[in-house]
């Protein structure tokens, strides 16, 4: 006789920085929808988390909101804490947290350079610490480049400054974390329609951009949450990559 095991399976956990808003609000509420129970981090904005937390519980998903700058090793250790005890283990970390400031590099304020820098630099070095001593086998790190980083736009050599760090160590964290089946990764999108980009633009220089690449339009977060579910889920041979979401704007 054969003997029967049934084991039930263990259900996936998304942990999401900067999940309140924008890109990873929508991964968050993707990532919900492919079956992973998620974290949703955030810095200040109690209001949005708690309305993509409700989001994804409407859908049937579950999810807590926690909040933590990813700059602050200590508040980091405590979000990864809070979502190994409310679910059990953190199988992926979509680490989408930033900020932006455009300057000519001329006249870039060098505080909001250091601002840039703890954020966006420090910041995915303090999540990506948690995520590769905690994720579990199987996982996925998906950090955030940008694609201006390849496009030389200026205005942006501070933040595109700091997007360059990220994808250094995104492709150096790959390889450190041999033997674990942990892939890491970066997305890199292009202009996509949400408060980083739109604020403090005027309509002339949104449709200029929005008419760049061949497809004619600004990216979405839908789009960018397509790629970090692919990442997350099926794209097990896809590591140390930068993948450049962007609509095919060169
Ligand atoms: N939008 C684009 O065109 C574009 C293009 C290329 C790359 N990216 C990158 O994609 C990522 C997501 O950008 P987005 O456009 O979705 O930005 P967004 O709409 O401005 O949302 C930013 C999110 O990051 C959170 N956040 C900011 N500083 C934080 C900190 N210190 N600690 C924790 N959370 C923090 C915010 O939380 P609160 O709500 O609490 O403030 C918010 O949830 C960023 O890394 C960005 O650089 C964006």
């Amino acid at each position: 006789m054969t003997e029967q095991h049934t084991t039930s399976p263990v259900r996936r956990v998304a942990l999401v920085t900067g999940g309140s808003r924008g890109i990873g609000r929508e991964s968050a509420e993707r990532l919900a929808a492919d079956g992973f129970a998620v974290v949703i981090n955030y810095a200040g904005n109690h209001t949005e988390a708690e309305a993509a937390v409700a989001a994804v519980v409407a859908a049937g998903g579950d999810a807590i909101a926690h909040r933590a700058d990813v700059a602050d090793e200590a508040a980091v250790a405590a979000l990864f804490d809070a979502a190994e005890e409310a679910f059990g283990g953190i199988d992926v970390v979509v680490h989408a947290a930033g900020v932006m400031t455009l300057a000519p590099l001329v006249d870039t304020d060098l505080d909001a350079l250091d601002r840039m820098h703890r954020t966006n630099i420090r910041g995915t070095f303090v999540v990506d610490q948690q995520a590769a001593r905690r994720l579990r086998a199987g996982g996925a790190i998906i950090n955030f480049s940008s694609s201006v980083l390849s496009l030389a736009l200026p205005g942006y050599s501070a933040y595109a400054a700091t997007k360059g760090a990220v994808e250094a160590m995104t492709l150096i964290l790959a390889r450190e974390l041999r033997g674990r089946d942990i892939t890491v990764n970066a997305v890199a999108p292009g202009p996509t329609a949400t408060a980083l980009f739109l604020d403090g633009k005027d309509e002339e220089t949104i449709a200029r951009m929005a008419a760049q690449p061949p497809l004619e339009r600004l990216g979405t977060p839908q789009d960018i949450a397509e790629v970090v579910s692919f990442l997350a889920g099926p794209a097990r041979w896809v590591n140390g990559q930068v993948l450049r979401a962007n609509g095919g704007i060169v």
